[in-house]
């Protein structure tokens, strides 16, 4: 696997991913996607919305705003809550994400420490700002909220803020996508879409981005049902857990089926486990390898001020084992928070037993997009050594190119053409003449395009190409005629 720094090189000279506005020298904490990584971005969306929207009936979608009204933080408890403890060095003035820096400092894991205890431990190990080695001020709670102003006003009045989560409005907006989707409980509202989070010391180049997209998932249960008719089909579904209790007794994560998590009360609930293995499938069917992952269960003191029990799904990054896709139960929390700041009833009338409910939220999977692109890129990253280039293994349903279209010699330039033209309304393909054949192959390689057509002399009187796989560089003679249908299949 490249470290994080090679990732990120890799990413700029391939046109994935580069520092926002770099003639200005970037501004820390955004980012820029360039022809392929808006590609390959997409695609990731796309398929996440397939399979978590167009192939279920009990999911239905929304895009709310992202200027969002400042109440519903004020309910939320985000203008509140939502807040990082800062150390700010007393000479310098840097700013510094405090438990970050301690995790990296003294090598513990510190989520939910208190200020008190940030200080002293600040105290004990003599920590001092990383960049003039003066001591710190006392540790300062920082809102991570944008805020910005509506309307041609100054006041207080006009202030607002960029959602730091695309969750709210799946709260705010619940009874109406309720009706119009005609939803019964159980049922999800999935979004996806742009957050913005003020990072004290955003790092690991996308893993923690200021401005990044979300794809989120509430799932709405009754809370007098919490069974989940799906459980069967991920019982025997297996990959690493790592409890609380682990946590706390030092041991190691194990790989558990889900049943045995359920049985053993690892994991509270099925509809937690169902959408935790769910999740783990997701990964895996686009290419990515499921032991690099496992679940993680947060100890009492990390949990969200909205959460009754979190797990994460992390991924093993080369600078550690990560959040990459979080998964709340958020109860009836939210719910309950937006009917007593609007004063409006968002229960449900249940039909069967002729009473109104509030629904309870049991698994928020809510996963950053941008998290599962650098995951998709580092397991498909493979540096061959035989080959002399690095071939970019993604699943050809993720690959931001599906086929390149080259001629042997460029004498044959306007028959390829005529290949490429027929592709390209269905496939997004391309025409590359630069450079030796070899040559070809290897960009191909590189910018992870599954398959490569090449027109030759023999294509005139057999009416045929050659197709090159990228992964086995195996290549395989196939019609004209058939080529479309062919690719399609694979791709
Ligand atoms: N909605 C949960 C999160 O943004 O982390």
């Amino acid at each position: 696997m490249p470290t994080i720094e090679e990732l990120a090189t890799f990413c700029k000279r391939k046109g994935f991913v580069y520092p926002t506005a770099e003639i200005y020298n970037g501004l820390s904490g955004f980012f820029d996607f360039g022809p392929l990584g808006v590609e390959l971005k997409n695609n990731i969306k796309r398929e996440w919305w397939k399979t978590h929207v167009h192939q279920r009936e009990d999911i239905a979608g929304m895009d709310g705003s992202i200027i969002t009204h400042p109440k519903v933080w004020e309910a939320s408890g985000h203008t509140a809550h939502f807040e990082d403890f800062m150390l700010t060095c007393s000479k310098c003035g840097q700013k510094t994400r405090a438990d970050t820096f301690l995790e990296a400092a003294l090598k513990i894991k510190v989520e939910g420490l208190t200020a008190d205890e940030i200080n002293e431990q600040v105290k004990k190990h003599k920590l001092a700002c990383p960049s003039c080695k003066s001591s710190f001020k006392e540790v300062q709670p920082f809102n991570l909220m944008f805020s910005t102003m509506v309307g041609p006003k100054e006041e207080s009045s006009a202030k607002s803020y960029l959602r730091p989560e695309t969750a709210q409005l799946m709260f705010a907006d619940f009874k109406l996508v309720a009706e119009n989707a005609r939803m019964k409980l159980p049922f999800g509202i999935a979004q996806i879409g742009k957050a913005f989070r003020n990072e004290i010391s955003p790092r690991d180049f996308l893993f923690r981005c200021r401005e990044f997209e979300q794809m989120e998932l509430e799932f709405f249960i009754n809370p007098k049902n919490q069974g989940c008719p799906f459980i069967d089909e991920v019982k025997q579904h297996s990959l690493f857990v790592y409890s609380e209790e682990m946590q706390k007794t030092g041991e190691e994560h194990k790989k558990m089926t889900i049943a045995d998590a359920l049985k053993k009360g690892v994991i509270k609930t099925e509809w937690h486990a169902y959408w935790l293995a769910t999740e783990h499938l997701w990964f895996a069917s686009l290419g990515a390898n499921p032991d690099h992952f496992r679940i993680r269960q947060h100890v009492a003191k990390e949990k969200s001020h909205y959460a009754t029990e979190t797990w994460d799904l992390e991924y093993e990054f080369p600078f550690g084992w990560k959040e990459l896709l979080g998964m709340a139960n958020r109860s009836d929390f939210d719910l309950q928070q937006h009917i007593k700041h609007s004063k409006k009833d968002l229960s449900l009338f249940i039909e069967e037993t002729k009473e109104k409910l509030v629904p309870h939220v049991v698994a928020e999977p809510s996963l950053g997009v941008e998290r599962a692109f650098l995951v998709f890129l580092f397991d498909a990253y493979h540096d061959d050594k035989e080959r002399g280039n690095i071939v970019l293994k993604l699943s050809p349903k993720l690959a931001p190119v599906k086929v390149g279209v080259f001629s042997l010699v460029n004498k044959l330039n306007d028959e390829t053409k005529k290949v490429y033209d027929l592709l390209k309304k269905d496939l997004f393909c391309v025409f590359d003449t630069g450079g030796s054949i070899g040559r070809r192959y290897a960009r191909a390689d590189e910018q992870g395009i599954p398959f490569c057509v090449t027109v030759d002399f023999d294509t005139l009187a057999d009416k045929a190409v050659t197709v090159r796989e990228r992964d086995t560089t195996k290549q395989e003679r196939v019609k004209l005629s058939d080529l479309k249908l062919y690719l399609l299949s694979r791709c």
